[in-house]
This record gives C-alpha cells, sequence and structure tokens, in this order.
C-alpha cells in the first residue's frame, strides 16, 4: 500500500525548538500507512490580500506542495495563548485564492508543546478554530498539550522518557486511522 502523504507543520522558527523536536520524533514513529515530512513556512511573505493576483512565488510554491498532501499535523508552541504569527500567516497563505484553499478536506491534527504546565493548550484550541473553517477534519483524541518541554528531550533531541515516547507513538499511529478514515476518497 502506498503511504499517505502528510504535511507537518512547524509554529515555531526557532532552531532549537522543541516543536520541532517533537515533530522529528513522530516523523521518526510513524506507522508505515503515513509518510511525515516537515513543509518549512518560515520563508512565506506575510499575506496582503493585494497579492491574490500576482503571488510571490514563495506562496505559489507552498500551495503547490501542500496540495500534493493527504493529510496536516500541525506542532505548535503558544506565543501569548495563541498561534505564532508564522503559522497563523502560513494558513492564511493556503486558504486563498478564495474557493482554493489547499487544507479543504485533508484529514489533521495538533499537537502543542510547551515549557510550560499548561502545554499550549490556548494555541491549540485556537488553531481548532481555524481549522473548522477550513474545512480541515481534525482529530479529537488523544488530546496533546504536552508540557514541560525543557525535560522532554535528551541531547540529541529524542523523547527522552518512555511514557512520553509512548504518548507520542500512540498519537501518531491514532493520527494514522483518522487519516485513513477521513481521506477524501473514502467518503
Ligand atoms: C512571543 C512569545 C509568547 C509566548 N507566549 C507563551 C504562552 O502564551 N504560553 C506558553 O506556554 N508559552 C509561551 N511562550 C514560551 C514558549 O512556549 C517557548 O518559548 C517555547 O520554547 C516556544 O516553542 P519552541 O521551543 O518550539 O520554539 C512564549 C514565547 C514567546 C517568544
Amino acid at each position: 500500500m502506498t503511504p499517505k502523504k502528510i504535511a507537518v507543520i512547524v509554529g515555531s522558527l526557532r532552531k532549537e525548538s522543541f516543536n520541532r523536536k517533537m515533530a522529528k520524533a513522530l516523523v521518526a514513529l510513524a506507522p508505515e500507512s503515513i509518510k511525515l515530512e516537515i513543509v518549512e513556512i518560515g520563508g512565506l511573505p506575510l499575506y496582503n490580500q493585494d497579492l491574490d493576483d500576482k503571488p510571490p512565488t514563495a506562496w505559489a510554491e507552498f500551495r503547490e506542495r501542500l496540495k500534493s498532501f493527504d493529510g496536516v499535523l500541525f506542532v505548535t508552541p503558544e506565543y501569548n495563548r495563541s498561534v505564532p504569527g508564522a503559522l497563523k500567516n502560513a494558513i492564511d497563505v493556503g486558504s486563498r485564492p478564495y474557493g482554493k484553499s489547499v487544507w479543504d478536506g485533508k484529514p489533521g491534527a495538533v499537537i502543542s508543546v510547551s515549557p510550560g504546565a499548561v502545554g499550549g493548550f490556548g494555541a491549540n484550541h485556537h488553531l481548532r478554530q481555524s481549522l473548522v473553517t477550513l474545512n480541515v477534519p481534525t482529530m479529537a483524541q488523544p488530546e496533546a498539550y504536552i508540557g514541560n518541554a525543557a525535560n522532554l528531550f535528551d541531547k540529541s533531541g529524542d523523547i527522552a522518557d518512555d511514557s512520553s515516547r509512548e504518548f507520542a507513538t500512540k498519537f501518531v499511529h491514532t493520527f494514522a486511522t483518522w487519516v485513513e478514515i477521513n481521506s477524501p476518497s473514502k467518503k
């Protein structure tokens, strides 16, 4: 069976990002039925509706690339109880021109990672609000608000403890089933 292609969007642009480390861990832990690939968002110019008729190359490339994926996984920090601007910008860029959103119908999931105790709950749920209007069927369970991220990874960037690794494995395997059930061809 050809694996379903999943775009992984990391909300942080920081080099040593905990969220990027989590994204890389999920890439490695995914079952064979899905193939996760990180799609970079840091080079996207800010969305401006005036440019819809003559989109910047980076927007066009991002939209074209996203079209080739069967699902989308967001791994995001929380900035001021919401998602970072870079992530919101990528969502907006992908959603236009009107009627041609690259997100439409793609099964999705959200995991938030924070050094704080609340695990980015606010960002996770703000993001879900956008995903409703974008028609991304988003996995509800298991909820993934990963706190205390400063202790989560070892020196090589891998998840350091067994229970967190088991949770990440369960999350990405459940997502694979979610993608299978919610793929447009199956509905
Ligand atoms: C502008 C800004 C706002 C932040 N707001 C929050 C917040 O609301 N909640 C939270 O848990 N952490 C907040 N943080 C701390 C981030 O969770 C922390 O910097 C984290 O490491 C960012 O994720 P990353 O490691 O993937 O880059 C904020 C950080 C920045 C730079």
